[in-house]
Formats: structure tokens, C-alpha cells, sequence
């Protein structure tokens, strides 16, 4: 037996949590410039790779692939590692796995500003890249669900679960949304055309949102959550039918962005009506979440860690009865092209995928680094209130400007005419894209307290590979999560 089966592979787990905190801060500073160019339209005016649309899709990229994508790889391989009391199946492709994504995250900061795009949101990247992402991924599930069949755990925890259905759901995805023709390098024509270009992309972008943006996710939730309380989870049997009901529901639901197109209309109200449904789930787990704490509310008065994970879940709940709701098709008439749906978005990428990941990221480092705690309690302290206050000024904002703005679009005048020309509703908008502004800062502001933290917890520490315990023989199924 050599070394490293005694121990977890930490070195890769290490480099995704350092990787989501660096792409962390640098997308959300991008977020921070294309927030200002809409408030301060001539920022950057005549600098073509410095322009809204390049940016923009920079952005969206920046935070939900880098950040959010190397949040999810770290915990999963930290998770499924812990939970299966055995090391990761191969260390190299882990590796390849980790440089492969950086690789893929590079050629995005390139390209994007340089105006190549497939022009499909959260799809954006090219045909090559797309290739590389698409080996990159079979890689992680090797890795993945290779750790899962050589564990040593009969039961597989259902956090496991989660992050599995991540990872098959978006590779699905991702096969079916990019298959296009290329004409060139830098250049492909999609395989579908029409409408069902359109429903296929947002089969695509609804399930992005619910398998990249929540699944993977509600992994970290049903794994640190109970470690940070110190109880297992409030009721393991709610997991199970959260798990099924979720990855049912969420896959009919996509024809929500399409309200009002040429999609058929039976379509758009399946779309509805599973959207509604996905309430249920969506709340289920929400309130396993928050229930592991009964009985130990108190600790949320001194543990910021604790406080990220249980406010995260606040905005998850917040986001999904708002989003079943803008799914009405009366209530999305006046949503939709509003920055309402901004608001939306933001109240559950700041708060829920935000905060989870940070809460998540911070029980981990400084177990990555041999030490008991991170190196500042003080600081998390500080990065908690910076980024709550910057997650309300930014979604207030954009859901007084996005009611605004359709109020303002459907107001007639007795003869039928508009009351309002369109310039004056993003007239009517500025105040709130500067507070909007103001709210990005500030959270991250409080990333870039977390960077300093990781810095120094890192630098007080030293890289450790922990020590795979010997397995109580009366492990209980669902306490996995407690003691591993
Ligand atoms: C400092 C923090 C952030 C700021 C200032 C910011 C700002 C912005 C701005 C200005 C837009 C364009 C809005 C528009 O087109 O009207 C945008 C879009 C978007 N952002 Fe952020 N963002 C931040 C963080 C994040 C994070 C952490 C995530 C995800 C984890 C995220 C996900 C998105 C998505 C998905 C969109 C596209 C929304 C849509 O098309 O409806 N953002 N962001
Ligand atoms: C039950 C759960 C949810 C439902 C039913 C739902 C529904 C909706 C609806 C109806 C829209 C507006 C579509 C439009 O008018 O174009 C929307 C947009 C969006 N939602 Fe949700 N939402 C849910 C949860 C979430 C969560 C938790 C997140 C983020 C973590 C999220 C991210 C987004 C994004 C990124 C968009 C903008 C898509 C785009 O146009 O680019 N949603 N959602």
C-alpha cells in the first residue's frame, strides 16, 4: 500500500477552492465594470474589447464557470473523498481535470472580448473550446463516479447524489445545446434552426440554472451544512424525495424564457406549470437545510461560517418562489426584458450560489492547510455583513427598476398612445444602476476580504493530505456527513 492510499487527495481540492476565489474576484469585477457602462454609458467608449456586449458574456462566464465551477469541483472531490473513506480514484486525471478547466477558462477570458461567441447565452464559447470542455468533463465524471465505486462506505451519502446529477445533467446538456457546424476556427453554425434553436437553448439554460447553478449546490448544503452544525441532516428521507422530485421537475421547465414567442403555446404552459410545481421541491429542500439546525439555533449568533450557509439558503428560497412566480404568464408580461428578472438572477447567484460556496469554502481551507481555523474569524465576520448589504442594495434595486420599467412600457393614454417614450424609462432607471453599482462593490469588497484571509490562513499553514480514518464498523447510513 503506498502513502497516498492512506490519505485523501487534498492538492486538487486546494487548487480549485485558491482558483474559485481568484475567478471569484475577477468576474465579479467585471460584473462591477459592465454594472458602471449601464449607469455610465460612454465608460470605455471606442475600446472594442472593453465594450457591454464582449463583457457581458465575460461576466456571466467568469462567475458561473470559474467561480461557481471550480467552487462545485473543489467540494464535490473534498465531498465524495470524505463521505467514501477512500482516496480519489486517479490523481493524474484529477490533475488534468483541474489545468483543463483553467485551460478552458483562459481561452473564454480571450475569446469573449475578442467578439467570438456562438451567440447562445451560457453557451457562448466556441466550437474548440467547447471540444475541450467536453473532455475536460468526461474527465471529472471518471474521477467522480470512479471514487464512488471503489468506496468503502456501502451507503452513498446523499450529497453524492447531488453533485451527480450535476455532473451527468450538464454534460447532457452540454452535448446537445453545442452540437453545431463549423465554418472555420472561431466560427459554427448551430445544428438547429428556428424555434427549436430557440427551445433547445433554453432547455439548455433553464437546466444550467438548475443542475450547474442548484445541484450541485444543494451538494455543498447536505454535506457542510450538517459539518458546521455538528447534526446530521434534519430528515434524510426529505433528501431522497427532494433529490428525485428536483431533477424530475426541473428538466420541463425551460419554456419559461419563452413566454410569449413563436414556441407553441402548449409548450410555454408546460413550462409554466412545471415551474410552479418546482416550488415544491425546491422548498422542500430548503427547509431540510435550514431545520438541521433546530435545536442549535443559538449558534448562529457567533458563527459567521454557520450564518453564510443558513442566509444562502434564505435567498434559495427567496429565488425559487420568485421564479415560479415570474414563470405566470400574466406575471412574466410585465417581467420579462425588465431588471426584474436582473434581481432574480442576483438574488439567487449572490445569495444562494454565492454564499454557500464562500460558507462552504471557508470550512474547507483550513482544513486544506493543516490549521483549526481560518486565519481571521473578525474578517468572515466583516465579508458577511459587506456582502449581505451589497446582495439587498443590489436586488432592491433592480426590482423597484424592474417594476418600474414595465409599468412604464404598458401605460397608455386615453387615445391609445404610450405615456412614456423608451428613453425615458432608462431615464427613470439610472439612480437605480448607480446603487446597483454601489451594491457590487461592496460584495466584492467582501471577496476581496475573503482573498486576504485564504492568503494568510494559507501562508500560516502548510499543504496536508488528510489521513483516511478507519471506518467505525457501526457507521450509520445517514451520519456519514456527521463524522466524516
Ligand atoms: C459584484 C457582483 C456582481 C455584479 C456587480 C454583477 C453585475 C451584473 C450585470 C450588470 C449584469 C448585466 C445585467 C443586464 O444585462 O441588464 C449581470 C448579469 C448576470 N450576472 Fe452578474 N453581477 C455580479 C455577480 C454575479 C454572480 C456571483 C453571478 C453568478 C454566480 C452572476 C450571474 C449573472 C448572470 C447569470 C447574468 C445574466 C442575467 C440574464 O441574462 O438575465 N453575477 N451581472
Ligand atoms: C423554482 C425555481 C425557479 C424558477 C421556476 C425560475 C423561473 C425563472 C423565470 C420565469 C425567469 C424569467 C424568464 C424570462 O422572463 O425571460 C427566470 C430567469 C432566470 N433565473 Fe430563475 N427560476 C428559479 C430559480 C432560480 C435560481 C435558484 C437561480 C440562480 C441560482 C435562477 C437563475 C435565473 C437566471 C440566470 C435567469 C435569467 C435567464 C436569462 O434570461 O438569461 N433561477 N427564472
Amino acid at each position: 500500500m503506498g502513502s497516498t492510499d492512506l490519505t485523501y487527495n487534498y492538492k486538487v481540492v486546494r487548487q480549485f477552492s485558491i482558483a474559485a476565489v481568484l475567478w471569484g474576484v475577477v468576474g465579479m469585477l467585471v460584473g462591477c465594470w459592465i454594472a458602471a457602462q449601464l449607469a455610465w454609458p460612454t465608460l470605455g467608449e471606442g475600446i472594442e474589447w472593453l465594450s457591454y456586449g464582449r463583457l457581458r458574456p465575460l461576466h456571466t462566464n467568469a462567475v458561473i464557470f470559474a467561480f461557481g465551477g471550480c467552487a462545485l469541483f473543489g467540494t464535490s472531490y473534498y465531498v465524495v473523498q470524505r463521505t467514501c473513506n477512500v482516496r480519489l480514484i486517479s490523481d493524474k486525471l484529477a490533475a488534468f481535470h483541474f489545468w483543463g478547466w483553467q485551460a478552458v477558462i483562459v481561452a473564454a477570458a480571450i475569446t469573449l472580448p475578442m467578439g467570438f461567441t456562438q451567440g447562445k447565452e451560457y453557451a457562448e464559447l466556441e466550437w474548440p473550446i467547447d471540444v475541450l470542455i467536453t473532455f475536460v468533463w468526461v474527465a471529472y465524471a471518471v474521477v467522480f463516479f470512479g471514487t464512488l465505486a471503489i468506496r468503502k462506505v456501502k451507503h452513498i451519502y446523499v450529497a453524492n447524489w447531488f453533485y451527480g446529477a450535476f455532473i451527468i445533467a450538464v454534460a447532457l446538456l452540454h452535448i446537445v445545446n453545442s452540437a453545431a457546424m463549423p465554418a472555420g476556427m472561431w466560427k459554427s453554425y448551430s445544428a438547429y434552426a428556428g424555434v427549436q434553436d430557440a427551445m433547445v437553448q433554453w432547455w439548455y439554460g433553464h437546466n444550467a440554472v438548475g443542475f450547474f447553478l442548484t445541484a450541485g449546490f444543494l451538494g455543498m448544503m447536505y454535506y457542510f451544512i450538517p459539518k458546521q452544525v455538528g447534526r446530521p441532516v434534519y430528515s434524510y428521507r426529505l433528501s431522497i424525495v427532494h433529490f428525485w422530485a428536483l431533477i424530475f421537475t426541473y428538466m420541463w421547465a425551460g419554456p419559461h424564457h419563452l413566454h410569449y414567442t413563436a414556441l407553441p403555446d402548449w409548450t410555454q404552459s408546460i413550462g409554466m406549470v412545471f415551474s410552479l410545481i418546482l416550488l415544491a421541491p425546491s422548498w422542500g429542500g430548503m427547509i431540510n437545510g435550514i431545520m438541521t439546525l433546530s435545536g442549535a439555533w443559538h449558534k448562529l449568533r457567533d458563527d459567521p461560517i454557520l450564518r453564510f450557509l443558513i442566509v444562502s439558503l434564505s435567498f434559495y428560497g427567496m429565488s425559487t418562489f420568485e421564479g415560479p412566480m415570474m414563470s405566470i404568464k400574466t406575471v412574466n408580461a410585465l417581467s420579462h426584458y425588465t431588471d426584474w428578472t436582473i434581481g432574480h438572477v442576483h438574488s439567487g447567484a449572490l445569495g444562494w450560489v454565492g454564499l454557500i460556496s464562500m460558507g462552504s469554502l471557508y470550512y474547507m481551507v483550513p482544513r486544506l492547510f493543516g490549521k483549526e481555523a481560518m486565519h481571521s474569524k473578525n474578517a468572515i465576520e466583516i465579508h458577511f455583513w459587506v456582502s449581505t448589504i451589497g446582495i439587498v442594495l443590489y436586488i432592491t434595486a433592480m426590482w423597484i427598476a424592474g417594476v418600474m420599467q414595465g409599468l412604464m412600457w404598458r401605460e397608455l393614454n386615453a387615445d391609445g398612445t404610450l405615456t412614456y417614450t423608451f428613453v425615458e424609462s432608462v431615464k427613470a432607471t439610472y439612480p437605480y444602476y448607480v446603487v446597483r453599482f454601489f451594491g457590487g462593490l461592496l460584495y466584492v469588497g467582501g471577496m476581496l476580504v475573503m482573498a486576504w484571509n485564504v492568503w494568510m490562513t494559507a501562508k500560516g499553514g502548510k499543504a496536508v493530505d488528510a489521513r483516511i480514518p478507519a471506518l467505525p464498523a457501526h457507521m450509520g447510513l445517514n451520519h456519514v456527513a456527521a463524522h466524516a
